[in-house]
């Protein structure tokens, strides 16, 4: 499953508010307060969160507000507060002019951070292919606890931030809160028009959070689909939506964070136990949404979210709110079986039926009662790509192209222009996804086949004629080729520090579900989105079991009994940066009778030197090696149990290319290793303290040390994270089955504190350059001024908590923050096109503070810039901590 979403885009055009700290005193001392997104986020202009010192409840918010207002209303028009928080965050949202400057806001007293408001999108693939629902279910063990334990979630409270849902779908309980409705509380927020990017959005909530999205109903049935079609997980959960998403606008779904939080805030006042997010984006836990979200696991409340959608950019791309502290974050992994329209092949060489995808046009079935012929696409160069004007006649038949090299609008564009009426891209790597047609010239279907099917159809058009059939509504299940495997969309962890992200993954590629039935009842989709409301389900089944379970004890039972994914080709387990524990297991979970604490073991600085004594571990080099305390508690309170322990080595995962450069989809150990694959290249644990005959008493706990080497045979400028699980296998007396418990763990190889988080020097970055993005020769006389510029260009590869950007003269003293000098809470750039760089103006305004309100009379001169980039966990407060960049010599006029 490939996935095109993206909740963020970083535009080079797009300049937000500058926001900076005084350059000498704050950077001494004081927290900058008014944060900004890089240029790009999509954010609303004249909308702010202002965060207040203190806990939530801790502060007169409506006081704060009140004052806020009385200090701005005269000088400013349209400023409004809008939502005021105080359960889960401490402060209110703002809506004013959207030249109205946040530092005035900042300046207030008691006030924190002034954040911008983030607009994000639903993180959602629509109808790819539909697929067999119960399948699922034997997989994760929810068969067998609804079957054999009984439980179904009666009696827990699940809350849904969403899109809204169709409660008149005949499996989502045809009811809104009546008696004994599966629905008993939510609202919405936002009515029919919102539209987040409206200067001025309209908020018309009605009476019922009624879906016109179909997001939050598929979301729904996953959790709580009432049969026979879609049968959910927790089939007896009473069940709440918010709703924050409005209709789509140009195919998107949109809401922004200020929602979020009045959603998530509104669903504690009505006591879920568990809150369910299928969304998110950025990529910190300082994130407002990522905040609220912290202090609702803190007062008792489970939390999931999805990790997100960014899997094809790498490393570091979980999401907020899923990087909240506590926050149970959910990876996604692919049906085992796909359901979808289907096509019969009639062919001398044999007929066969194969599965398609959803028409990327979807506007645009692809329905072919009667036979036409079907012509594969090939050009004088023997091409079959379908991306240059094709010169072969395709009137009447439907065009088979490869996938590649060009956009699916333009190859539907060549095979019509050449008569096609109808087209079948297949695929060219393993696995199916939805593709997308949005060019409106295009007026004939066009679908997407496998690999290996479009193998099959080409080999049979060497033999002869060739024709297919697709009658409507006719639907066929085949198994997945990526059945059980990651979804390739699913984001990687870790958060910025180091915290583990994911924590589980769930079935979240190819998900078969309930949808409005103005839109026809069912479809499929893919996401992220798909897996947490999963999670979410088989977390009301294990509270139902375990109603005194903590937050924390739910987070340790379903990670301790998740089952780690093989890597198909390296036969290693998938590094707990991609899968967390791996795939939920709600069985084991419920019936484990032991507890391994803590349950997921990041990583994030290690000793380094000799290691001895520890048995079973011999090298005479200096080692990366990290002490780790686990507890394994027996929670059988009649018998004993024999522990044993293993270790099952995750491949390790590096952004880097062996020059240096980046990779988006990571490299992994061993699998693409050509030297040696000694034990050294692999991450070691050792727990001297157990041996064969080691047990723990019935009812009792034992603490043991685990050292875990960092596989020190690789080289530390390959930049690789390592992991692993941690196995305990406890056996009880006199019974002979035993069961397992895992603990991942992950690291990095080598001090993670020094690593470079700006993009290698090679790859031409920071670069200076016009507005337009020409470079700059260097040395340059380019003379920078209002009306002619220079724009620093700049890119992360590992998110940073601060990037300032100053000004120096000659003799290397600091004027001041060049425009977007100031950059707090950085997420790593995605290297597409879109999200490839971060820039900052020299425009002849330079700032003493961070917020930008002190402007410095500029001489005539010779500048540099000054790029000081703070490495992980560093020290704000110390440029020794930072990755420093100065830039050519230039004049400002
Ligand atoms: C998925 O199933 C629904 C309902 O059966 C159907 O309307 C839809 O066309 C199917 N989608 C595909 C891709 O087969
Ligand atoms: C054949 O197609 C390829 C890509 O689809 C294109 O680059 C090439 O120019 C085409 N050749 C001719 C002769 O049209
Ligand atoms: C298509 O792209 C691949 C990979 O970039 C390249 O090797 C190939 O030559 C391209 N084919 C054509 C016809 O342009
Ligand atoms: C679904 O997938 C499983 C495992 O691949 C397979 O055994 C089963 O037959 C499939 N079901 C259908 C209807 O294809
Ligand atoms: C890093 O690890 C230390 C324990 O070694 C812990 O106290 C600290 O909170 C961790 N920091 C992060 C950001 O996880
Ligand atoms: C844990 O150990 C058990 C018993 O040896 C084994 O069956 C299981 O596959 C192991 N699990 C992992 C993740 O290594
Ligand atoms: C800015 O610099 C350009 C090129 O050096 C020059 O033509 C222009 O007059 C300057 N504008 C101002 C406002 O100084
Ligand atoms: C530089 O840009 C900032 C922010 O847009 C603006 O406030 C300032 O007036 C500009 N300076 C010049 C000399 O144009
Ligand atoms: C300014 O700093 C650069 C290094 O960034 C150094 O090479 C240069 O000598 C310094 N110039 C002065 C005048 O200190």
């Amino acid at each position: 499953m490939r996935v095109t979403s993206s909740a963020f885009l970083f535009l080079l055009a797009a300049l937000g508010q500058q926001t900076t700290q005084a350059l000498s005193s704050d950077v001494q001392g004081a927290i900058q307060r008014v944060v900004k997104y890089p240029a790009g986020v999509n954010i609303k202009p004249g909308s702010f969160i202002v965060e207040l010192e203190g806990e939530p409840g801790s502060t007169d918010v409506r006081a704060a507000a009140t004052s806020a207002t009385s200090s701005f209303a005269k000088s400013v028009p349209k400023f409004i507060v809008d939502k005021q928080y105080n359960t889960l965050f401490n402060g209110y949202s703002v809506r004013a002019d959207k030249n109205f400057d946040p530092a005035q806001l900042a300046s207030l007293p008691g006030v924190k951070r002034v954040w911008p408001v983030k607009i994000l999108t639903i993180p959602v693939q629509t109808s790819p292919v539909n697929i067999t629902y119960p399948y699922l279910h034997h997989a994760t063990g929810v068969d067998a606890v609804v079957q054999n334990l009984g439980f179904t979630g009666k009696g827990l409270k699940i809350g849904i931030i969403d899109s809204g849902v169709d409660f008149n779908h005949p499996e989502l309980g045809n009811c809104w809160k009546t008696s004994g409705c599966m629905w008993q509380f939510g609202s919405d927020f936002v009515g029919d028009l919102y539209n987040p990017n409206d200067a001025n959005p309209i908020i018309t909530p009605g009476p019922y959070p009624m879906d016109c999205a179909g997001h939050g109903t598929h979301v729904a049935g996953i959790i709580a689909g009432q049969g026979p079609t879609v049968i959910g997980v927790a089939q007896d959960a009473t069940m709440g939506m918010y709703r924050i998403f409005s209709c789509p606008v140009d195919g998107n779904v949109s809401s922004s964070d200020d929602l979020i939080i009045s959603g998530i805030e509104a669903a504690y006042r009505d006591g879920v136990d568990i809150m369910s997010l299928s969304l998110g984006g950025g990529g910190w836990p300082e994130d407002p949404t990522a905040v609220a979200c912290s202090n609702m696991v803190k007062k008792g409340v489970v939390v999931v979210a999805a990790n997100g959608n960014e899997g094809a950019a790498g490393l570091f791309t979980a999401g907020s709110p899923a990087l909240g502290q506590g926050v149970i974050s959910v990876g996604s992994i692919d049906n085992w079986n796909n359901t979808g329209g289907a096509i019969d092949i009639i062919a001398g060489a044999g007929d066969k039926s194969i599965s398609s995808s959803t028409p990327g046009n979807a506007d645009v079935p692809f329905v072919f009662p009667d036979p036409v012929s079907l012509a594969g696409v090939s050009n004088s160069t023997n091409s079959n790509l379908g991306c240059a004007t094709i010169s072969q006649d395709l009137k009447g038949k439907v065009a088979l192209v490869q996938r590649g090299n060009c956009t699916f609008n333009e190859k539907a564009v060549n095979a019509q222009a050449a008569g096609a009426v109808g087209v079948i891209i297949y695929n060219n790597v393993v696995g199916m996804f939805s593709p997308s047609v949005t060019d409106e010239t295009v007026e004939i279907p066009l679908v997407l086949i496998s690999k290996d099917d479009g193998a099959y159809a080409v080999s049979a058009l060497t033999s002869g004629g060739v024709r297919i059939k697709a009658p409507k509504g006719s639907i066929i299940t085949v198994p997945s080729s990526t059945a059980g495997q990651m979804s390739d969309f699913s984001s990687y962890g870790p958060g910025p520090e180091l915290d583990m992200a994911p924590y589980i993954s769930a079935p979240g590629g190819n998900i078969y579900s309930t949808y409005p039935l103005k839109f026809g009842g069912y479809t499929s989709m893919s996401g992220t989105s798909m897996a947490t409301p999963y999670i979410s389900g088989t977390v009301a089944l294990l509270k139902q079991a375990f109603p005194s379970y903590s937050v924390s004890d739910i987070a340790q039972a379903l990670v301790n009994a998740a089952k780690p994914r093989d890597d198909q080709t390296s036969g290693k387990k998938i590094h707990p940066y991609w899968s967390g524990g791996g795939l939920v297991n709600i069985y084991d979970a419920i019936t484990a009778r032991a507890q391994v604490s803590p349950s997921l073991i990041p990583i994030n600085n290690t000793n380094h030197g000799r290691l001895s004594g520890v048995a079973g571990f011999s090298s005479s080099a200096n080692v990366r090696w990290a002490r780790r305390t686990v507890t394994i508690r027996n929670t059988d309170k009649r018998k004993s149990a024999r522990i044993s322990f293993s270790h099952s080595v995750a491949d390790s995962l590096t952004n880097s290319n062996a020059d240096g450069t980046f990779t988006a989809v990571p490299r992994v150990w061993p699998a693409d290793a050509s030297g040696s694959q000694d034990k050294s290249t692999l991450p070691q644990v050792y727990i001297p303290s157990l041996s064969g005959s080691s047990s723990v008493g019935a009812g009792k706990s034992r603490s043991v040390d685990v050292y875990i080497i960092s596989p020190y045979g690789l080289k530390e400028s390959g930049r690789w994270f390592y992991g692993g699980f941690l196995n305990f296998t406890l056996t009880w007396s006199g019974e002979s089955k035993a069961s397992s418990y895992v603990v991942p763990y992950a690291g990095f190889n080598g001090d993670y504190s020094k690593i470079d988080v700006l993009a290698d020097p090679s790859e031409g970055l920071p670069v200076l350059t016009d507005i337009n993005g020409k470079t700059l020769d260097s040395p340059t006389t380019f003379g920078a001024n209002g009306t002619n510029p220079i724009a620093v260009n700049w890119r992360l590869e590992v998110p940073s908590r601060l990037v300032t950007l100053s000004l120096q003269n000659t003799k290397n003293v600091t004027k001041g923050y060049i425009v977007g000098g100031y950059n707090p809470y950085v997420p790593r750039n995605q290297q597409t096109a879109d999200t490839y760089l971060y820039h900052g103006i020299v425009n002849g305004t330079v700032y003493s503070d961070a917020q930008g309100t002190k402007p410095v009379q500029l001489a005539r001169g010779i500048y540099t810039v000054r790029l000081d980039a703070l490495r992980p966990l560093g020290d704000a407060k110390s440029k020794s901590s930072c990755q420093t960049w100065v830039s050519p010599a230039f004049s400002v006029a």
